[in-house]
């Protein structure tokens, strides 16, 4: 295998001397390789790629500006939200940079025209190549990887690719190349709970949210939300009462990435204990490429969600939609999401005739054979639990998919994440060193994706104080797990919360080396939410799960209410919200939290303070005054 990789190379070598020389600039480049993954052998050269290329989306500049337009409270167009067609049309690439890339390809690459397609919705060049071929075009070498868990296997180049001068400017990115995108992780702490009950279920080495043992206990009154949270500890909390007014006109979704998944039954065991007239009521399943409810899969996580939206909303009248993403056999990842929610973003034609991005469609015995493009329309809302380190993923791919929720919020969707549960590192004490390489015990703060994207809402969580009230103020969590929060690596600091961050930042000063983390990065969690002991119902019987990943879905609901208020009254949705929850005009909309901190790498973190803090954001929704400002906003 080896020897002929050699011999290959060598003739590629002798190729390229052949032809004019191209000077090429380093397009992407990795770091570190994502935990776990270590390179095994050279890709067989003749093996075959759909090698995709992303093309440069023109008026990306203006994206922020676009988004301020229709979000900015001042803004006379507040809630005028686009047309998906105008958001199309607004970033569809240019010929120019069609032809620049399929000029290349043809003339550099040998790559015959016949081979070369323009995805149905203009944003990618696709060819399917060899490893050859594209080792040549991209002056790379192709490695297949190897998963230290369980032995799976990824193909990807190493550490870097390059692109002549003339046509980098024209590209986003390329797949496959550095991007392992497979796996996402739910937000929640490495560590299990010990069985209380004798029954807690391996819910997988990787993540997840905290499972805690079987619960005997009635907890029904609001003397025991300092030990389990229930729907009507929130209520109490946030001041939640509401009745959705218009449920035919709004919507929410809920994400959850196979094989979590729910087992149907539990919904009515929740609903007997907390909230009876929903007895009966489930999620609408709405699948993107293949998702499907897997008996016996991961239940902690959708079960937390779905329980905890259906019953904070509390309506039968009001559809929740479950997004259930990816087959049992592939899995997904965030950009499936979003293949299918914008037929523009995805590498397919539209699923007519699906080319493969990587993933889908599914080769693999009983694997789903399409690939879902543009089959589901937004939801106003999109709750999301699950999330990576900024250091598993590249910069062009987060950037290009962070593009993607502002583009999508354009059209009045707020897309809702959790911020992590590892405070300001990895999980298992997994910290960045000074390479930025993520090690176990590295000093670094290691930053959570997509919470760092200003397009999306970051999530953190907060608890009950033991032995304190319901009525008390709350802290930032610090039992189970420590809130998700800091500054991102890649993206800059948002203008919608530079007067917030500053204020913390020269107020409470954290006190780090330079280098600790990164002064100028988009600060994050936005907002925040209780995320402690939730009852839940799993496989018939109580647990008490923790983790950011209760605080997204608690804080998607309350603002489902928003929604559902303004679009009675024949408003808009809220759409994006950071520049409008960040404003003055929201004063006193959330209850500031200003006990606890998110310690990690060996730290204590931040400390959470009055205003903004990176531990608990803005703080807790006030429900009353979120909904009457929101009302007032045109
Ligand atoms: C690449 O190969 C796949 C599978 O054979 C095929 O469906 C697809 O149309 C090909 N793509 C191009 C651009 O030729
Ligand atoms: C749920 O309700 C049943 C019946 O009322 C009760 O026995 C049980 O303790 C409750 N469980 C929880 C966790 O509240
Ligand atoms: C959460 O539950 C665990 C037991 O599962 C308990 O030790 C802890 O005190 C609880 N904390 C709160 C604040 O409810
Ligand atoms: C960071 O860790 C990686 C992987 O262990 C190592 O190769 C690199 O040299 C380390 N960098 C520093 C500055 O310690
Ligand atoms: C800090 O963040 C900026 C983006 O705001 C980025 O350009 C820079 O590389 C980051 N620094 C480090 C050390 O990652
Ligand atoms: C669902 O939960 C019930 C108990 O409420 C259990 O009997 C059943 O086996 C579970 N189904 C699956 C597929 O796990
Ligand atoms: C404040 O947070 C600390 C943990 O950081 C906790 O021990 C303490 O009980 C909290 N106190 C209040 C009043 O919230």
């Amino acid at each position: 295998m080896l020897l002929n990789g050699f011999f290959t190379l060598g003739v590629a070598a002798l190729a390229l001397a052949a032809r004019t020389p191209v000077k090429r600039v380093a397009h992407e480049t990795r770091r570190s390789l994502p935990t776990g993954w270590t390179p095994v052998r050279r890709a067989e050269p003749d093996r075959v790629l759909p090698l995709s290329v992303a093309l440069v989306q023109p008026n990306l500049e203006h994206l922020e500006a676009y988004l301020l337009d229709v979000s900015h409270p001042d803004s006379p167009n507040y809630g005028q939200h686009w047309t998906p067609a105008r958001v199309a049309d607004t970033f569809r690439p240019s010929a120019e940079s069609v032809e620049a890339v399929r000029t290349w390809l043809v003339e550099d690459g040998q790559i015959g025209a016949d081979r070369i397609a323009l995805s149905g919705s203009g944003a990618w060049l696709v060819a399917n190549v060899t490893v050859d071929e594209a080792e040549q075009l991209l002056g790379t070498e192709y490695y297949v990887y190897q998963h230290e868990e369980d032995g799976r296997e990824h193909l990807a180049c190493h550490q870097g690719y390059h692109l002549p001068a003339h046509v980098s400017p024209h590209v986003d990115l390329i797949t496959p190349t550095l991007h392992f995108d497979k796996k996402v992780t739910r937000h929640g702490s490495a560590e299990l709970a010990p069985a209380l009950g004798g029954s807690a279920k391996n819910i997988g080495k990787v993540a997840g949210p905290q499972v805690g043992g079987v619960v005997h206990n009635f907890f029904s009154d609001l003397e025991t939300c300092d030990q389990a949270i229930t729907l009507a500890c929130l209520r109490v909390l946030y001041d939640f009462v509401y009745t959705p007014l218009a449920p035919q006109k709004n919507t929410i979704g809920v994400v959850e990435y196979t094989p979590q998944s729910h087992n149907a039954s539990d919904f009515d065991v929740f609903f007997a204990n907390y909230s009876k007239s929903q007895i009966g009521e489930r999620p609408k399943l709405v699948p993107i490429d293949g998702g499907v409810l897997v008996a016996g899969g991961d239940p902690a996580e959708s079960s937390l969600d779905l329980q905890y939206v259906l019953g904070l909303i509390g309506s039968k009248k009001q559809e929740v939609q479950l997004y259930q993403v990816g087959d049992p056999v592939e899995g997904a990842s965030f950009n499936n999401l979003l293949d299918g929610l914008d037929k523009a973003f995805c590498t397919s034609g539209g699923g007519d005739d699906p080319t493969q991005d990587g993933i889908y469609p599914d080769t693999a015995g009983g694997g789903y054979k399409g690939e879902d493009c543009g089959t589901v329309k937004p939801a106003n809302i999109i709750s999301t639990s699950y999330g990576y380190q900024e250091a598993d993923l590249t910069p062009a791919y987060m950037q290009r998919q962070c593009a993607e929720y502002g583009k999508i919020s354009l059209t009045g969707v707020t897309f809702v994440y959790s911020s992590g549960d590892a405070g300001v590192g990895g999980r298992q004490n997994v910290c960045l060193n000074e390479s930025g390489e993520q090690v176990t015990g590295g000093k670094i703060f290691s930053p959570t994706f997509p919470g760092g994207c200003p397009y999306v809402t970051s999530v953190g969580a907060t608890q009950v104080v033991p032995g304190h009230k319901v009525t008390d103020p709350e802290s930032a969590v610090f039992q189970r797990f420590p809130s998700g929060g800091g500054f991102s690596n890649v993206f800059p600091r948002a203008n919608f919360q530079k007067g917030a961050v500053a204020n913390y930042l020269e107020k409470f000063p954290p006190g780090y080396a330079p280098g600790i983390f990164n002064t100028t990065g988009r600060g994050h969690p936005d907002v925040s939410a209780n995320g402690l002991n939730f009852s839940v119902a799993i496989d018939g019987e109580f647990r008490l799960v923790s983790g950011t990943s209760a605080s997204a879905p608690t804080f998607a609901a309350i603002l489902s209410a928003v929604n559902d208020a303004r679009l009675a009254i024949g408003k808009s949705p809220v759409g994006w919200i950071n520049p409008a929850i960040y404003s003055s005009f929201f004063t006193g909309a959330f209850n500031d939290i200003t006990n606890g901190s998110n310690p990690n790498c060996g730290t204590q973190g931040f400390l959470a303070k009055p205003g903004w803090d990176p531990v608990t954001g803005l703080g807790t929704p006030n429900f009353p005054k979120l909904l009457s400002l929101f009302l007032l906003l045109p």
